[in-house]
């Protein structure tokens, strides 16, 4: 296996070193967690899906010149990506309102919004990833305006690519968070979409039903969580041959 020492291990994942410099192992665990760890559980085959589900998004956003972290999967955990360094925001767009925005502003679940909603919350699970504005951001230095111009750029076409993805197979992309990590390339410093874009990170609604095929799933307890990832795979045809939808058992 071609990864390296451990560098850092997350709630859902895990980073190794990878086989050239400027590279990280991505592997996905099946570890759940909400409410900032308060909840927990193992979901079996949730990391299977998501590596190939994330797999599916960045490869997309790459094609169409967004560029991400994303560089190759190796195997059904794992995936090669580029190292950057982290930008410390959760950057969260939202279409319908749901979850703490509801509960926040007293607007209830499914409402469309005006027009999609960009927030920002400061990356730090012992503060419970508070929400910040741009004078927080700008004031303690965590990016620059240049940064969030190219940040909200990026967020934007994360969503029109992810929306327009989702609305072709029936679903509804309610909201997403992604994170933003800086590559360097000599003096010259860019940004891409890093971590995952997966169930885990966004909410996704049939659009039909309204069933939730998402992380609400495991967070509010409304059934099998892989289920409903399968099925997102399975409508994005991205589930390996011989494999029914509520099997993932993936290989390669
Ligand atoms: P929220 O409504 O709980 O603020 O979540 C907004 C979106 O961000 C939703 O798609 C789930 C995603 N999210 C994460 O990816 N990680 C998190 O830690 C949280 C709280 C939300
Ligand atoms: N990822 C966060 C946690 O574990 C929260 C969430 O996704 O709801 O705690």
């Amino acid at each position: 296996m071609a990864r390296g020492k451990k560098i850092y291990e997350g709630k859902a994942k895990i980073l190794f070193e990878g086989p050239e410099p400027g590279t990280i192992v991505q592997y996905f665990k099946d570890d759940a967690t909400a409410f900032n760890a308060e909840k927990k559980d193992v979901i079996d085959g949730k990391g299977v899906l998501n590596n190939r589900l994330s797999e599916y998004f960045m490869t997309g956003l790459n094609q169409i010149g967004v560029p991400t972290h994303f560089l190759k999967r190796m195997n059904m955990r794992e995936q090669l990506v580029r190292a950057c360094e982290i930008i410390p925001l959760e950057v969260i767009v939202r279409n319908f309102a749901a979850g703490s925005m509801s509960t926040r502003l007293g607007i209830e679940e499914g409402t469309q919004l005006p027009r999609p909603i960009v927030e920002y919350c400061f990356k730090d699970d012992s503060l419970g990833d508070p929400l910040v504005t741009e004078e927080h951001i700008a004031a303690f230095g965590w990016a620059s305006q240049q940064d969030m111009d190219d940040i909200l750029g990026l967020a934007l076409r994360v969503n029109d690519f992810m929306s327009g993805v989702m609305y072709g197979v029936g679903i509804r992309l309610v909201d997403f968070k992604i994170e933003i990590g800086r590559v360097y390339d000599g003096d010259f410093q860019r940004l891409v979409v890093a971590d995952e874009i997966s169930p885990d990170s966004c909410r996704l609604w049939d659009m039909e039903t309204g069933r939730k095929l998402d992380k609400d799933v495991f967070r509010r307890d409304l059934g099998n969580l892989t289920d409903a990832y399968a099925e997102v795979a399975r409508r994005l045809g991205v589930m390996p041959k011989g494999t029914g939808p509520q099997k993932p058992t993936l290989v390669n």
